[in-house]
């Protein structure tokens, strides 16, 4: 398959339409979409990225008019969450319409929806005029693309269309909350913060153990975010001279000498969330055999950005 990189909304559209495959960008990262109604073209998701069959997609909208197509009822909680957080990088996992297709929800009877906030994202969902499945636009188990250059890499002759655009400003998954119960529950964390929805929800709470033994979270389950390199998760720089092939990324500044590898010192949580996944990309590109990751607290942001950095480390 030829893959067509382009700028060109309703070309993207229209490929979709006919059961194509389109990666997108977004605020949060690059997804890779299908007419969430075609279940042949929903199938090629898969294919395409080699994904579990048991992990349901995200579906995109461009309206709130459009929950209805494939939501069976708008719980209370997610009702509360849609007003505070719609659109945003924010999915709401709801009751699924029975129509539609299981491949969709992985048979779970659910369906996160989500609508971004983002301009040509928001441009190509309403060309498509329907609800579009999408996962991340990566291989499965590596880590997100933040930049269509990382779609390319991973799904080049894979997917029909890649949408053209900038960086994604988040740069890590939407916060996931399920709200099939009483009380929402953060199934991911994201930018969207636990705290932020406690404003608006105060019973909301993050998922345990429990949770993910109850199929509530499927995703959790699965391997993720891994580039080439080992990731290890590190309190604060190393001391130690004379290792090879080591990158660093962290709040702290290393000492110099002490990595040969690419060094990344964002100026805050979002930036180093921002900036993570295209650096581990980065060092893939360099060679870099182990790539340590100064760890930050739980707060806000803090706690989303710690979930992917403990799943893309390698245990050791
Ligand atoms: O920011 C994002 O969410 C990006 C952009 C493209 O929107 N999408 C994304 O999709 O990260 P994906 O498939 O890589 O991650 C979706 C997560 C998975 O962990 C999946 O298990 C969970 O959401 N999920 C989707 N539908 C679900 C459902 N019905 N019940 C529970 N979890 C669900
Ligand atoms: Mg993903």
């Amino acid at each position: 398959m030829n893959t067509i990189v382009t700028q060109d909304v309703e070309l993207a559209a229209a490929t979709l339409k006919e059961g194509g495959l389109v990666a997108f960008p977004t605020e949060t990262v690059f997804g890779l979409g299908a007419s969430a109604f075609q279940p042949n073209a929903v199938s090629r998701i898969f294919q395409a990225k080699n994904r579990p069959q048991d992990n349901p997609l995200i579906v995109h909208i461009a309206h709130r008019n459009q929950i209805a197509e494939v939501c069976e009822v708008i719980p209370e909680a997610a009702r509360v969450l849609i007003d505070a957080f719609f659109p945003g990088p924010l999915t709401l996992v709801v009751p699924a319409a029975p129509t539609l297709p299981s491949v969709v929800t992985a048979s779970l009877g659910t369906v996160g929806i989500r609508m971004p906030d983002h301009d040509v994202a928001n441009a190509f969902l309403r060309a498509c005029g329907e609800p579009v499945a999408a996962p991340s636009a990566n291989r499965s188990g590596r880590p997100s693309p933040t930049t269509w250059e990382a779609v390319m890499d991973d799904l080049d002759g894979r997917v029909d269309v890649i949408l053209r655009g900038d960086a994604s400003r988040v740069g890590l998954e939407s916060t996931v909350v399920d709200c099939t119960g009483k009380e929402p529950i953060i199934l991911r964390p994201g930018s969207i913060s636990l705290e932020d929805l406690k404003m608006v929800h105060p019973g909301t709470r993050m998922s345990d153990a429990a949770d993910v033994v109850s199929h509530r979270s499927p995703g959790t389950r699965h391997r993720h975010y891994r580039p080439e390199a080992d990731v290890v998760v590190v309190s604060s720089p190393s001391k130690t001279e004379g290792r090879s092939g080591y990158a660093y990324i962290g709040l702290e500044s290393p000492e110099k000498g002490l990595y040969d590898g690419p060094i990344r010192v964002p100026g805050d949580v979002s930036t180093y969330a921002r900036d993570l996944f295209h650096f581990f990309r980065t060092c893939e590109k360099a060679g870099i055999n182990r790539i340590e990751c100064q760890r930050v607290g739980l707060e806000g942001m803090g706690r989303a950005l710690m979930d992917r950095l403990q799943r893309a480390a390698s245990p050791e």
